[in-house]
């Protein structure tokens, strides 16, 4: 694995060391190297060289004469073969190219995306350089800590309704926290998931639009997962899920909880259910009937008490003077 070479695999069709571990992974004890090696019509040297590849990539294998090998211990990595083990998706993950670095995932899934990638594509990023948060803000992205993923979608969306990747993905990270590490997660509009009041979770939509319609959208995805303290020291209001846990959380089950909730929630907007959508944001909303400061990205400033989302996902604030302000975009802070 090197920068900007990613590994790539899809399904059907892995390639062979993502059926040695496969095979690795369901045996309950030794596999023996000729039983792979039937089964893959490959040598039993390529399988010992595969199998070595594999032990360089941080898999612990056993190997002993005449039994085969064993599969001791996994390496702490979103691999696309790790990933799609027991993932239950129909459009999302149906590829899943992995990088152990790269600048952002974001624009790895952009470059993908522009030369005609179908959607449902996943890019995982172990460790980002130069990750993106929204305007124009840095995300840090340390190496094995967070979860850094970006999906190719191409909704048939009005771009006045593109919030609802936004909300849908922001929904998909708090139902996927709280199944899989927990704990109670709470969306913050527009883009933010908060644990215990402080933000474990980032969305970043970029869009191509077309005259009217959407061609494609990017969504990533950045969840501070098993970062320490010390990690987001120089950032006001994050925490991390190992934090608020206070033990790691899997990376790896996280990731395949967070897919399959984008799976279904993002299967609402392509059936036009944007009402559901709305009700499941409402139901884990950190923002609603709260009194909050808008902050637009021209500078103007809105204070109010946000009472819900309009029928294109935009936020409702109630000012002081009885009047209704719709916002579209910019910053929201919970006064
Ligand atoms: C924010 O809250 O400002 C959005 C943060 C989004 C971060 C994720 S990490 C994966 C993807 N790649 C990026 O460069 N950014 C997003």
């Amino acid at each position: 694995m090197q920068t900007h070479h990613g590994i790539h695999t899809e399904r059907p069709g892995q390639s062979a060391e993502d059926k040695i571990i496969r095979h690795l992974i369901t045996a309950s004890g030794y596999v023996s190297g000729e039983e792979i090696a039937r089964e893959l019509r490959i040598s039993r040297t390529a399988i010992w060289n595969h199998v070595n590849n594999l032990k360089k990539n941080g898999f612990r294998i056993e190997s002993q004469p005449h039994l085969g090998y064993q599969l001791v211990a996994l390496p702490d990595k979103l691999l696309p073969a790790l990933v799609l083990n027991g993932l239950k998706t129909d459009l999302i993950g149906r590829k899943i190219i992995h990088y152990a670095r790269t600048t952002s995932s974001n624009d790895e899934a952009e470059k993908l995306a522009r030369t005609g990638e179908r959607e449902g594509v996943v890019i995982i990023a172990e460790e980002q350089t130069s990750g993106k948060g929204r305007v124009g803000r840095v995300w840090h992205s340390p190496k094995g800590k967070g979860i850094y993923l970006s999906v190719v979608l191409r909704p048939q969306l009005p771009p006045a309704r593109v919030s609802f990747l936004t909300l849908c993905s922001a929904i998909s990270a708090a139902e996927a926290i709280h199944r899989s590490a927990g704990l109670r997660a709470f969306v913050k509009w527009p883009n933010d998931v908060l644990v215990s009041g402080k933000k474990a979770c980032g969305i970043l939509t970029e869009l191509a639009t077309e005259s009217d319609r959407i061609n494609y959208a990017i969504v990533g995805v950045g969840i501070n997962v098993n970062q320490e303290a010390s990690d987001l020291a120089d950032l006001k209001m994050a925490t991390s899920l190992k934090i608020e846990k206070g033990k790691e959380v899997s990376r790896l089950e996280l990731t395949r909880a967070f897919l399959e909730s984008l799976d279904s929630n993002y299967a609402l907007i392509l059936h036009e259910h944007y009402g559901e959508i709305i009700d499941r944001w409402l139901q884990v909303s950190a923002t609603i009937g709260k009194r909050i400061l808008a902050e637009s990205l021209s500078g103007e400033k809105w204070e109010g008490v946000a009472t819900g989302l309009d029928e294109d996902g935009c936020l409702l604030l109630r000012l002081d003077n009885g009047m209704t302000r719709r916002i579209t975009g910019g910053d929201v802070s919970i006064v």
